[in-house]
């Protein structure tokens, strides 16, 4: 059975408490981090900048989602900085394998996302330079939106790909997970959980991540 990871959203905590954000969920294994930069999404967040002072004020692994127009000129630079995981956009990257090629270079894990409307398919001849495969349960762009049930099919066509090619790609998905939807991800195959509302809209953020991680466990 797949080991199943929490990666708790610091898009839905308080942007002027990141540190105490980071601390409220030490249980868990990545801590989320959304960059969006208002031209790929329809949102701004946080950058480099940021990412380099949270680095410093955690000790929970960066799981970068660069939600970003030019992924390739800027993926490597977060690797660089230390992130745990850094991960480019299909839609998004002009250069996808030379990028995911940097970033493994840099000493992170390399990340691929796919949108809601993109397949799976196109992609099975990259799977050898990824590490973690995400698949957006949401448009990208805001924490708190209605789970999209439409990319189940999508994640159970992945997870047998991913088998096919050994089985060490971690699947992550990310968008309206919580505890009303993270059995039907976990049971179509997803292995990490990124959640934002259902964890910082908690009155008890470790607790929440506690109740996914077993409610995904089964
Ligand atoms: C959305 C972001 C997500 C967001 C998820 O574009 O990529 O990481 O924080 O938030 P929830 O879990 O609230 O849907
Ligand atoms: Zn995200």
């Amino acid at each position: 059975t797949m080991a199943v990871q929490i990666s708790p959203s610091i898009l839905s905590a308080d942007f002027a408490r990141l540190a105490e954000a980071a601390a409220a969920v030490s249980n868990a294994d990545w801590l989320h981090v959304d960059v969006m930069d208002n031209h790929f999404v329809p949102n701004l967040t946080l950058g480099l900048p940021v990412v380099e002072s949270l680095l410093k004020a955690t000790s929970l692994p960066l799981d970068c989602h660069l939600m970003i127009e030019d992924p390739d000129r800027w993926a490597p630079a977060y690797a660089e900085a230390g992130a745990g995981s850094v991960t480019i956009h299909a839609e998004a990257a002009r250069a996808p394998v030379r990028t995911l090629r940097q970033i493994r270079a840099a000493g992170a894990r390399s990340g691929f996302a796919l949108n809601p409307a993109t397949a799976v398919e196109p992609y099975e001849d990259l799977l050898g330079e990824i590490d973690m495969l995400l698949l957006m349960t949401v448009e990208p762009g805001f924490g708190g939106q209605k789970f999209l049930d439409v990319v189940l099919p999508k994640i159970r066509r992945a997870r047998a790909l991913i088998e096919r090619h050994g089985g060490q790609i971690w699947l992550q998905v990310d968008g309206g997970v919580a505890a009303e939807t993270i059995e039907r991800c976990a049971e179509a195959g997803a292995d990490v959980f990124v959640a934002g509302n259902a964890v910082y809209g908690a009155g008890d953020p470790a607790a929440a991540v506690d109740a996914l991680r077993a409610l995904a466990a089964g």
